[in-house]
């Protein structure tokens, strides 16, 4: 079976490109050679590659400079989903897309089912919200998988921004009052492929709405506190810094932060059989790669 994957070169695109089943030829663009936004290039590229499926792992991602970038994250989050979702309806083939926790308000209190209402607070959430919405109104065999605080070895993120201040600093302030699931970029590209792997296999999926996300659910404090427990204990540190918890009044960005971003992953579980990976485990995987190849 011959899969696009788009975005190959981010944290979730470059796991979906190391990971690829038996049987599956796949053909990875990243935003240089494929730009979904641009509806020739987007055409030109499905000619070219004849894609039996397609995995969407391109998106803006930049969540605060949206906030004053905002033509830009719509056209990429929301125009280019809309492109990829016209483009494979006319092939009737499926798209698996990545969305985020930040489709909701996080003013939750139990963890958000993929029909619970959303609400984002800000340019980015309402951008992928809006690609949500594009995919399930163009494409009728589509999936969208909302994950959240996502991690790997390749790209950046929360982990690898700890290591990198942890190592130049005695102390940092990390948010205690924001709650999620990290969830490793390699255990998304696992479900991506076990969701194909089933379309594969069966014929279909049932489409629709889908939460995955890493656990048990922690703070950013909590977070930090066992990355560098386990820095330490891998040697990718000498000493961990002393970690001060702060509230998130005490630390301001452009773009509001969902204080509840716990989402709840049964309904992929049992209509896929696809479970929740913890974290913690994913977190000693990702930390023995980093401390064994040179970080990119
Ligand atoms: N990171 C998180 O914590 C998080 C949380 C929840 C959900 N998600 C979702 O998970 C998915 C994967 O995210 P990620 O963490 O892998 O993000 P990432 O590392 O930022 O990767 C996104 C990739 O998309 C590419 N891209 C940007 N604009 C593009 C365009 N117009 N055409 C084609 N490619 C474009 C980027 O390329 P350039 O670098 O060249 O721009 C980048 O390689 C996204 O849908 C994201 O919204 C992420």
């Amino acid at each position: 079976m011959r899969v696009l994957v788009t975005g190959a070169q981010g944290q979730v695109g470059y796991e979906l490109l190391q990971r690829v089943p038996a049987g599956f030829t796949v053909f990875g663009y990243g935003s240089k050679e494929l730009d979904i936004s641009n509806a020739d290039q987007v055409q030109a590229v499905f000619d070219e590659v004849k894609p039996e499926l397609v995995i969407n792992a391109a998106a803006y991602t930049a969540v605060d400079k949206a906030e004053s970038d905002v033509e830009r994250a719509y056209a990429v989050n929301s125009g280019g989903v809309g492109l990829l979702a016209v483009t494979a309806e006319k092939l009737g083939i499926p798209l698996l897309h990545i969305s985020t926790d930040y489709v909701f308000s996080g003013e939750g209190d139990s963890p958000y089912t993929p029909d619970d209402a959303t609400g984002p607070t800000g340019v980015y959430g309402l951008s992928k919200l809006a690609g949500e919405n594009q995919l399930v109104q163009h494409c009728s065999r589509h999936i969208v998988l909302r994950t959240s605080w996502v991690f790997g070895a390749h790209g950046n993120n929360f982990v690898k921004t700890m290591l990198r201040l942890g190592s130049d600093r005695d102390s940092l302030s990390v948010v205690a009052d924001q709650r999620g699931g990290p969830t490793s970029a390699s255990s998304i590209a696992d479900t991506l492929w076990a969701l194909t792997v089933i379309f594969r296999r069966e014929g279909m999926l049932e489409w629709g709405v889908y939460h995955f996300s890493g656990e048990p659910a922690c703070t950013w404090y909590d977070f930090a506190r066992e990355i560098f427990t386990q820095a330490v204990s891998t040697g990718l540190l000498e000493k961990s810094p002393v970690l001060n918890a702060i509230p998130t009044a005490e630390y301001p960005t452009p773009a509001r932060r969902p204080m509840w971003s716990v989402l709840d992953c049964a309904k992929l579980t049992d209509t896929h059989g696809v479970a929740s990976r913890n974290w913690v485990q994913e977190l000693r995987l990702v930390l023995q790669q980093l401390s064994e190849r040179p970080a990119v």
